[in-house]
């Protein structure tokens, strides 16, 4: 989508003989300009989101001051704890994120809960303005019987562990076995897949952690299995990510020829990126690969393979119903066409042994106080080009406002947008008058209730003891994974 025309016109030279809102005083008139200059406005969540609005914000309006909180004690939401570790330049944002948050007019307020330690409405009290931006953090669930048992990971849980998010850091899973299933075919999926058959020694200079690398090491796994629901021409991932596996060292492809059949007519009318697509895994699927790479295939220890038309039924148990055995996958065929056709059961099943399943069928967010408004079947707040309906003076930014989907470019261009909007409502005298306290309202309520909120500063600590403990292996960082140490080494 293309930006929308908008003009930026500097604070200063914005009308002051604007008519006082309905019903304010004339002292409340003259608090008015005060605010002018010093719009105090409160980020929640320093992910993509959080960072992109914020910087939006500062950029365009020279007075306004931005506090971010997030209940992480360090930053950069997915950045860190979810982008795979062997693609470390797609972690270069944080450069940009570290600017705006040294700017003198941006606060990071780490280790802070959102709707635990201080409320929305408190934070509506204390600011000009709130934009909600604190991502999606549960995943969707598979609601079939067996989820719950042991082997079976949502990819969410996966991902934390190799990227060491503290609450995953005990996951532990069980890479014993041969065969692993991996249920979606988005990106996701393909990080996993990825992360799970990379040779060891290629993520050893990698900021995955030191524990999972250990547990990586000793992997008996040597076929993963990505299913899809419906076909080929409805995967969710991106040509990059296909190719990086197709490429991937000691490993080969499975795909069948018969789930390609007819697609080479079908593709002249595709959108380009979708052909391309199609193209590379038609040639995978159906060509023989030249002597080099046939060789380099023959003697690949290791396979992934792309199982189309199975929706995931029911996860089977071993005998003693202690773990995953297998997964019944439902045999389905397409109703409609294209990106939107859906997938509807045969009534034929087929159970496919493994002992893993990883289930990456998407994120969710999560409700976060009972005063916003929430969508819980979209899993959105719902909004109206960032600002949240029937509370005004609340945004919201990123996946939260979206879904959870789209990548960081995504999420920078909606995140300007719903910047650009809380500007024109603050410019049109839409945001409450009169001075606002800002964080020292905040940082006092916090102190009042034992909560100890980590500054950038202390973050940029944390940032250098990490890289210190990453130098003697030859890795960018080794994550710190436990709170109470993290709290520790900042004397707290
Ligand atoms: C596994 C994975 C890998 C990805 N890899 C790539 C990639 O390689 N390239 C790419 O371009 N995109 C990638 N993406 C997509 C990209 O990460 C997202 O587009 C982006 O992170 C969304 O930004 P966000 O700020 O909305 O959410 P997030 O990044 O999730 O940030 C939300 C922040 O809010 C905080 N928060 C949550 N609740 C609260 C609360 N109650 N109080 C305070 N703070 C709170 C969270 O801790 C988090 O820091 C990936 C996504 C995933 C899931
Ligand atoms: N390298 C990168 O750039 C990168 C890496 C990781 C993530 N990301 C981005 O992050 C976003 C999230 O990625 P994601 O992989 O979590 O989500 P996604 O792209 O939405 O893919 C989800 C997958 O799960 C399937 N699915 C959903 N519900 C299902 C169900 N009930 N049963 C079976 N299958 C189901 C979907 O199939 P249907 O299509 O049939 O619904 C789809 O294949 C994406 O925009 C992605 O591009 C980017």
């Amino acid at each position: 989508m293309a930006p929308r025309c908008w003009r930026w016109w500097p604070w200063s030279a914005w009308p002051r003989t604007r008519p006082p809102p309905a019903g304010s005083t004339p002292s409340s008139r003259q608090q008015f300009s005060t605010q002018e200059q010093t719009p105090q406005i409160c980020v929640v969540g320093s992910g993509p989101a959080g960072f992109y609005t914020a910087q939006h914000l500062l950029k365009h309006h020279a007075q306004a001051h931005v506090d971010i909180y997030e209940k992480q004690l360090v930053p950069f939401g997915l950045v860190r704890f979810g982008v795979a570790p062997d693609h470390p330049e797609v972690k270069n944002v944080i450069h940009t994120f570290t600017q705006t948050a040294l700017s003198e007019r941006c606060a990071f307020h780490g280790n802070v809960v959102v709707g635990r330690d201080v409320t929305v409405p408190e934070l509506r009290e204390a600011y000009h303005a709130v934009v909600l931006s604190y991502g999606a953090e549960d995943h969707r669930a598979l609601e079939i019987p067996g989820e719950e048992l042991p082997g079976v990971f949502s990819a969410r849980a996966f991902v934390g562990w190799y990227n060491g998010l503290p609450e995953n850091r005990e996951l532990a899973p069980d890479l014993s076995c041969d065969t692993a299933v991996i249920l979606g075919q988005g990106n996701v999926a393909l990080d996993v897949a990825r992360i799970l058959l990379t040779p060891p020694e290629q993520l050893e200079k990698t900021d995955i952690t030191e524990a999972s690398l250990g547990t990586l090491r000793q992997s008996r796994v040597k076929t993963v299995w990505i299913v899809g629901r419906r076909g080929p021409l409805q995967v969710a991932f991106t040509i990059k990510e296909l190719r990086e596996m197709i490429q991937l060292p000691g490993t080969r492809p499975i795909l069948d020829p018969a789930d390609f059949l007819g697609l080479q007519d079908r593709m002249k009318e595709m959108p380009r990126p979708r052909k391309r697509l199609t193209e590379l895994l038609l040639r995978t699927a159906t060509e023989k690969p030249d002597g080099e790479e046939a060789a380099r295939r023959a003697v690949a220890a290791r396979a992934w393979g792309l199982r189309f038309f199975r929706s995931p039924q029911q996860v089977l148990p071993s005998p003693d119903r202690q773990r995953v055995a297998g997964i019944r996958l439902a045999v389905t065929r397409l109703e409609g066409v294209g990106e939107t056709a859906w997938a509807v059961p045969t009534g034929d099943t087929e159970d496919l042994p493994c002992g893993l399943v990883l289930s990456s069928v998407g994120y969710k967010s999560r409700p976060i106080d009972p005063s916003v408004p929430f969508d819980p079947k979209l899993g959105v707040i719902p909004n109206t080009e960032g600002r949240v309906v029937d509370v005004p003076g609340l945004y919201c930014s990123g996946w939260v406002k979206r879904g959870p989907t789209g990548v960081i470019a995504t999420t920078m261009t909606d995140s300007f947008f719903t910047s650009q909007t809380l500007l024109q409502d603050l410019k049109a005298g839409l945001l409450p008058s009169g001075p606002r306290p800002g964080s020292a309202a905040i940082k006092a309520l916090l102190s009042s209730r034992g909560v100890q909120p980590i500054s950038f500063s202390d973050w940029e600590k944390l940032d250098a003891k990490e890289v210190s403990r990453g130098q003697s292996a030859g890795k960018p960082r080794e994550k710190l994974l436990d709170p109470q140490e993290m709290l520790r080494l900042l004397g707290r």
